[in-house]
């Protein structure tokens, strides 16, 4: 019996040691990562920014796209988790007071590649979903930013937790720096005339839904994310013929499966996306449907 337990504390011992080797080495692999600096785009968006029509650029930020989720109900800068584990992530002021002194080319850069003015890879911001906005969508949400009242709010820099960092190392969580999973040179998604189409809805769900149901929309669990949050659905509704228009428009809008009307958990962002119009949430199924 002795000589067992001993046995057990050795091998308590040697597990130990081995997990905080693991998180070390997780450690230092991140910081490499982190210290990195991109090259940043030249993008030359200040022409399109100046005609944009602000109420496009509100609704991509509000409705579409949900940047408050992150970035606070007025933008300028909000807590988005702070847990020993995972570590503080906090979004920054994207009013006046923050951007101001940034050009639009740089905000363009941040928003659809990740990268910083100083070519530091931003963390968690999802630039991997806003790499599909159009041109003029980009455009008119630079717009907007702009408009809005300037807010003093300062955001403690970002610092990140054990977790997300194992992940990391361990390939589990690539978009913990979006700019790495992304082509930084690539050109602009063609951005179909908005009307209740297929064409149009594959646009919506590229910049608004794969950052968590995945570029194929196959859903599983999100990459990086919290234990407490449900793994995203299928959204391949073609797969499943229950899915017809009105009972996916009352899914979006009520917050609620149309399948087994369970109540739709986090991070499904319900209060944002069932906002959408009806045009924007029939492209959305009339795309969608076409995924088996
Ligand atoms: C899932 C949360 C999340 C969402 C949603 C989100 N952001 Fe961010 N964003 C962040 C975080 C976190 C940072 C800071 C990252 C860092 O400092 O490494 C950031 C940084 C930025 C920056 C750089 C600002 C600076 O001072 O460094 C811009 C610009 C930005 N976001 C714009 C947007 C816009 C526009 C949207 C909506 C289209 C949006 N973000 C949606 C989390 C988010
Ligand atoms: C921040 C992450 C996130 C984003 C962005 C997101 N979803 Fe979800 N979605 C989820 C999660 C997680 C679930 C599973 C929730 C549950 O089952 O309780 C879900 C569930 C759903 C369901 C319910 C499926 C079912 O079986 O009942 C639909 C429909 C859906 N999402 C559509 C969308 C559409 C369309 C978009 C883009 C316009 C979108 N989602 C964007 C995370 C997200």
């Amino acid at each position: 019996m002795k000589r067992f337990l001993k046995l057990l504390g050795a091998a308590f011992a040697l597990a130990f040691v081995a997990a905080v080797a693991t998180v070390l080495w997780a450690w230092k692999y991140t910081d490499a990562a982190l210290a990195r600096r991109h090259a940043p785009p030249s993008i030359g968006i200040a022409q399109d920014v100046r005609d944009a029509p602000l109420a496009a650029g509100e609704r991509i930020v509000r409705v579409r796209n949900g940047c408050p989720d992150c970035h606070g109900k007025d933008l300028a800068g909000a807590r988005v988790v702070d847990s020993p584990v995972v570590g503080k992530v906090y979004a920054p002021n994207l009013t006046p007071a923050g951007l101001g002194s940034w050009t639009d080319d740089q905000i363009a850069a941040a928003i659809r590649t990740g990268i910083r003015p100083d070519g530091r890879a931003l963390v968690i911001m999802p630039s991997h979903e806003f790499q599909h906005l159009g041109r003029d969508d980009l455009a008119a949400v630079i717009a907007y930013l702009r408009s809005l009242p300037a807010i003093e709010r300062k955001v403690p820099p970002v610092e990140v937790g054990p977790l997300p960092r194992v992940l990391y190392a361990f390939g589990k969580f690539p978009t913990l720096l979006p700019v790495e999973t992304i082509d930084v040179s690539r050109g602009f998604d063609e951005k179909p005339h908005e009307a209740p189409t297929a064409a149009f809805g594959r646009y919506l769900a590229s910049a608004s839904c794969s950052g968590c149901h995945g570029s194929e929309f196959r859903g599983g669990p999100i990459p990086g994310a919290p234990p407490d949050w449900a793994a995203a659905a299928s959204l391949r509704l073609g797969a499943d013929s229950r899915w017809d228009l009105a009972g996916f428009m009352r899914t979006m809008r009520e917050g609620r499966s149309a399948l087994d009307g369970h109540a739709l958990r986090a991070p499904m962002p319900v209060a944002v996306l069932g906002k959408m119009n009806d045009v924007e949430l029939t492209a959305l199924w009339q795309f969608l449907s076409t995924l088996r």
